[in-house]
């Protein structure tokens, strides 16, 4: 039913004839595009007006053909849902002005009622499959439930997380009651967005590499399984683990149908880790992306032959950064598209 089923077929590990390519937070702020939007109208406003998400999740796709859209939103929707107020302050980030800090903390966080609280996320799904018209994917996301408490606690990014970790080592009854609440949104949500047209589902740990690796199966994967079991039947799971080249060997144990590798891990080892046979994404520097467009175009060659072309997604290791020029990222898919074995 999908013009383009390249991204799909490489999820299940099919012989492809090149592997598929997006880029993580493809719809940002190095297009002009994006830009021009951005000036008009704050954070909240772009992703709770269908319209505008719609039109954002689209612009990158239409300016260099990627394999797969990912839909304009934000992982910060589900605190934000379960009233923690979320602000994005231009210049700072992310704002929570009442963080979970202690166990009465909780008794103010709801599960919300999805259609409720997030129904516009699911109103910009449809708009945008209208949009896609069938050609590509669509990817929908969700942070992992401890990414999602890392800000729940500390009330803005940090190098660290101090706060975060304080809260999970020194009372873990109120860290885990939190991360489940978070997880049971996170599963009705991500349901209501396959059922609304997501085809693939992702999951973002982007703090999951600030624990050891017995904490991260604490405090993180085991939440991140509760999602991948809810969800493996409806959709593909991808799971993206900033910097948890160490919980790769259980990830793909875990039902998900690939797993995102960022650019500290080689190729090499991500096959090792992972026994050879799980679709892997990733893994291209994102600062790598300013090179010269022909240093770019070599590098993107060398990291297929490395992945191989099959069971591989080709991706960055993390987000564009807001300052990679736009020519250097239509190098980036391009390379991908005349890729020959
Ligand atoms: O990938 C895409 O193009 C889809 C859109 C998307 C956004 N956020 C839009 C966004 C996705 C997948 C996210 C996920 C997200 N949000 C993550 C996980 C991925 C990652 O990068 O690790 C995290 C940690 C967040 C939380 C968040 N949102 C932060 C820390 C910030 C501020 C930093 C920044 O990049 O500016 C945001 C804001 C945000 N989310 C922007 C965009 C395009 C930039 C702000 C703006 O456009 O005004």
């Amino acid at each position: 039913m999908i013009k383009n089923d390249l991204f799909l077929r490489a999820l299940q590990g099919e012989t492809v004839e090149r592997p598929p390519v997006w880029m993580m937070r493809q719809a940002g702020r190095y297009l002009p595009e994006f830009m021009a939007i951005r000036e008009k109208y704050d954070f909240f406003t772009r992703c709770q007006t269908p319209e505008l998400a719609s039109e954002i999740t689209v612009q990158p796709i239409r300016r260099y053909g990627m394999d797969a859209a990912i839909l304009f939103s934000d992982i910060l929707v589900i605190p934000q849902a379960m009233n923690i107020e979320v602000q994005m302050k231009p210049n700072f980030g992310p704002y929570l002005p009442e963080p979970i800090r202690k166990a009465s903390d909780l008794d103010r966080v709801i599960n919300p009622d999805i259609h409720e609280s997030l129904g516009y996320v699911m109103e910009a799904i449809k708009m945008t499959k209208q949009k896609l018209n069938n050609e590509i994917p669509l990817i929908g996301f969700a942070g992992s439930p401890w990414t999602i408490l890392c800000y729940c606690v500390q009330g803005q990014g940090s190098k660290s997380f101090d706060m975060a970790k304080g809260l999970c080592f020194s009372d873990p009854a109120t860290a885990h009651s939190l991360l489940q609440k978070i997880t049971d949104t996170t599963i009705g949500y991500l349901k209501e967005k396959v059922k609304a047209g997501c085809d693939v589902i992702q999951l973002f740990d982007s703090w999951g590499g600030m624990l050891s690796p017995t904490d991260y199966q604490e405090f993180s994967f085991r939440y991140i399984e509760q999602i991948i079991n809810a969800l493996k039947d409806m959709a593909p799971v991808i799971v993206f683990g900033k910097g948890c080249w160490f919980a790769l060997r259980e990830m793909a144990q875990s039902g998900a149908s690939a797993l995102g590798v960022d650019w500290t891990c080689s190729a090499q080892n991500a096959r090792y880790l992972t026994g050879g046979k799980i679709t892997l994404q990733g893994n291209f520097d994102p600062a790598r992306l300013l090179s010269p467009p022909k240093t770019i175009k070599k590098m993107v060659k060398t990291m297929i032959d490395e992945f191989g072309k099959d069971r591989y997604i080709v991706n960055l290791g993390h987000g564009i950064l807001p300052n990679i020029p736009i020519e250097n990222a239509g190098a980036f898919i391009e390379a991908v598209k005349e890729y020959k074995v």
